[in-house]
């Protein structure tokens, strides 16, 4: 198998992370015979300060010639007096439309090793295993008319869907759905917003083509309480884009820390792969970041865009092996530090790749 990957690493602790994850990914893909053509391109800050935009024309080009990409984080404090559609954010989002990938795959789990690091009690995240399908390409973040008039002192955005936009995304949570545990929470406000109204009649509408998948609908306020009571009762939650993106940094409270998370971005010409977490300028360069997230992104790679199923599992249980064996960056030994042998992001690299290599060696 061959895959063309661009890497954006981006800004903050993008690069950090990023540079484990494809060393991770090299690792894996040499023991399987499998060739990776990585090329690498600005996105972000880095791309503003360079190129005078967050996403330059050449990467842009790269992106949509390759099999996938692979994106760090956006974003630091020097842009935050820049109106959105200028901010290294704004790179990100152009991207996102660009590639065309509107469902957005964050799943959330706990893991026991992990537990104490969680605020919440042991006995409500344990054997937490969700799947958020988060829309990406619609609501607030890309709805027009949108505007900050400054004389007037009014601004306000627009949160819009179409019909066209809902099902598709839900057809992808209803099949995931299926292959997992059979149930399906989507969240909306359909008690204040058409917008909601609409999503939640057409999620009711596409349920008729998977009668197999229980589905269940909750107001977002609500969910975002249930989600830190009951975590467990959840498999798939369809969202759309604006609530997936907070309630999935609430669910890095189930896993212990955000810097845990990975995402897959499928549906369009090119799929887009991104940790959840940001860039995080005030850890930037120091090796305290935690690449974990990262890397479980490149798991996500080569499942989705490699079909290397067995590949992206051994990644998933190198990082659960590391763990289990006391392993840690500094965001995972708040509790308990002396438990644990805290590792640098390059060391929590190097000890994952060493360890998916004995996996996938002695397998
Ligand atoms: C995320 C991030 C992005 C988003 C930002 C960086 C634009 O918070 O992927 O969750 O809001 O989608
Ligand atoms: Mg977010």
């Amino acid at each position: 198998m061959h895959l063309k990957i661009l890497v954006t690493a981006g800004d903050g602790i993008g690069p950090e992370v990023t540079n484990e994850a494809v060393a991770v990914l090299q690792e894996v893909a040499s023991l399987g015979g499998h060739t990776l053509a990585l090329d690498h391109k600005r996105i972000g800050g880095i791309a503003i300060v360079t190129d005078g935009t967050p996403l330059p024309a050449d990467t842009l080009a790269a992106a949509l010639d390759s099999d996938a990409v692979l994106l760090g984080a956006v974003g630091g404090n020097e842009f935050n007096s820049l109106a959105p559609d200028k901010r290294p954010e704004a790179g990100l989002l152009g991207l996102r439309a660009a590639l065309g990938g509107f469902a957005n795959l964050r799943p959330a789990f706990a893991l026991k090793e992990l537990a104490v690091n969680s605020p919440l009690r042991p006995e409500i995240i344990d054997g937490a295993d969700i799947l958020f399908v988060r829309e990406l390409l619609g609501g607030a973040y890309f709805g027009k008319p949108r505007e900050w008039n400054k004389e007037t002192g009014l601004a306000f955005n627009t949160m819009i869907y179409t019909r066209d936009e809902v099902i598709r995304v839900a057809r992808v949570a209803f099949q995931l759905a299926q292959k997992r545990r059979k149930k399906l929470c989507s969240v909306d406000k359909a008690n204040v917003l058409e917008v909601s109204q609409l999503w939640r009649a057409t999620v009711i509408e596409v349920a008729a083509d998977y009668p197999d998948v229980a589905l269940e609908h909750q107001y977002v306020d609500a969910m975002a309480m249930h989600l830190m009571n009951q975590p467990r009762s959840y498999d798939v939650v369809l969202t759309e884009n604006l609530f997936g993106d907070i309630l999935s940094d609430e669910s890095g409270v189930i896993t212990g820390s955000l810097g845990m998370l990975p995402s897959a971005t499928i549906g369009g010409k090119v799929n887009l792969y991104e940790p959840i977490h940001g860039s995080a300028p005030d850890i930037a360069g120091k090796g305290l970041a935690n690449p974990l997230g990262a890397i479980l992104t490149g798991a996500l790679v080569l499942r989705h865009s490699g079909g290397l199923e067995a590949e992206a599992a051994a990644i998933e249980g190198a990082v659960r092996k590391v763990l289990e064996q006391g392993f840690r960056t500094p965001d995972l030994a708040r509790s308990n530090p002396q438990g644990f042998t805290v590792l640098t992001t390059t060391e929590m690299g190097a000890k994952v790749r060493e360890t998916v290599k004995t996996m996938l060696v002695n397998a």
